[in-house]
């Protein structure tokens, strides 16, 4: 079983899919791990790091590979370098994307989708989608303290006291809560909203307000997966109203909300920014998939009546050491459900659930349910 960890060919990321402990941990399962030279390099480890940890570093590291680790899906440039049926296992970002997940049938190999696992308990450890969101939660408030011109907790000093900042956080799923526990920790006051009830509760433990419109709607929005629904026009009508008179009274934004499958939903308009003191920051997670703010622009910091909007692309890797260093035991965790244990072999197990949810390709067609259809359509 021969194992490559790729290095990341797009500029942007600067994640790596393995570290020295995972491959320890791969070469313990009886695997052969070969990385690409200067694979871990923008997250701080050493070709030699992974060489003390027991795998080959070589340029040839994905030509035999029967298993291929990334963080972003492989161009057809890089597919084409693999052998037929290795499992490429990675974030692949398939909606919306025929003709790249069509590129990776064409390859024969079997792509893995790590962001469309189902959300069970047993998938939790393997969960890149937490993970990578939880890092991106922290990284917005340090981001937003470091454009704000102004201190984020109360000071009371001889010269008199500086008011704690208030910051409010609008989505409050697994990155929109650690920004809430990271503005508490920092000292501010705290405000969130979200349009699923079971958002509430875990609003108020870390210590903020919650606020939302509350209504019939509001008590249906969750979806079995645990995801939002997108909510009606009425009911965008009265949040925007709700979110304008509150929007006004703050220091600091952060915007997480995002619908699976969609756009991403717009909260703030252009007026709402208008409405805000000037050196107030808002930040635009949601950026990638079309952002939460009329006025956010992908990978740019862009200031609107003395107003930053930071649009940084790729969050969870502007804290690349820490989001591979999860990243990569995500991936040890979901190789090791594809692994015989016993036999030290791949064994993958078409008929387990989190196979059936994240395999997009095999022996040359797009198998995965949702996008087959899409690609017949
Ligand atoms: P997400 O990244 O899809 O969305 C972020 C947040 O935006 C969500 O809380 C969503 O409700 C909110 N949102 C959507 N539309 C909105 C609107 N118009 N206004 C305000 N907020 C809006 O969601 P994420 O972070 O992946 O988490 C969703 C849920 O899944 C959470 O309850 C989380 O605790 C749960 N979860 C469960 C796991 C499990 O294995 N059981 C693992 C990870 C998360």
């Amino acid at each position: 079983m021969r194992i490559a960890v790729a290095r990341e060919i797009d500029p942007i990321e600067s994640r790596v899919a393995a570290t020295a402990e995972t491959v320890k941990k791969m070469k313990a399962l009886g695997a052969d791990v070969a990385v690409e030279p200067g694979a871990g390099a923008k997250s701080g480890i050493a070709d030699a790091e992974f060489a003390a940890a027991g795998a080959t570093v070589t340029n040839d590291a994905v030509r035999d590979a029967d298993v291929v680790l990334k963080v972003r899906r492989p161009s057809a440039s890089e597919v084409s370098g693999y052998k037929k049926g290795a499992l490429v296992i990675a974030m692949m970002d398939p909606y919306g994307q025929h003709a790249a997940i069509a590129d990776l049938a064409s390859a024969g190999v079997v792509a893995f989708a790590m962001e469309l696992l189902p959300r069970i308990t047993r998938a939790q450890v393997m969960d890149v989608l937490s993970s990578q969101a939880n890092l991106a939660g922290y990284r917005a408030v340090i981001d937003a303290a470091a454009e704000y011109g102004r201190a984020l907790p109360m000071m009371m000093t001889a010269a008199g006291t500086v008011p704690a900042a208030r910051v409010f956080v609008m989505g409050a799923g697994v990155a929109g809560l650690q920004a809430i526990a990271t503005a508490r920790r920092l000292g501010a006051l705290v405000t969130a909203t979200d349009v699923r009830p079971a958002a509430k509760e875990q609003v108020e433990s870390l210590g903020a307000k919650f606020v939302a419109v509350e209504d019939e709607e509001f008590k249906q929005a969750e979806t079995a997966a645990g995801y939002a629904k997108e909510m009606s026009k009425e009911y965008q009508a009265k949040q925007a109203a709700l979110v304008a008179e509150h929007i006004k009274k703050q220091d600091i934004i952060i915007t997480t909300a995002l619908i699976p499958g969609r756009t991403a939903p717009r909260l703030i308009s252009k007026e709402m920014v208008a409405s805000l003191r000037p050196g107030s920051v808002i930040v635009d997670l949601a950026v990638e998939r079309g952002g939460n703010c009329e006025l956010s622009k992908a990978g740019e910091v862009v200031t609107v009546n003395e107003v930053r909007i930071i649009g940084y692309l790729n969050v969870p890797g502007r804290i690349a050491a820490s989001a591979s260093s999860l990243y990569a035991r995500n991936l040890f965790a979901f190789l090791e459900i594809l692994v015989d244990k016993q036999q030290k072999t791949l064994a993958v197990n078409w008929d387990d659930e989190i196979v059936k949810a994240t395999a997009l390709t095999r022996d040359g067609a797009v198998i995965h349910p949702s996008l087959a259809a899409q690609t017949a359509a």
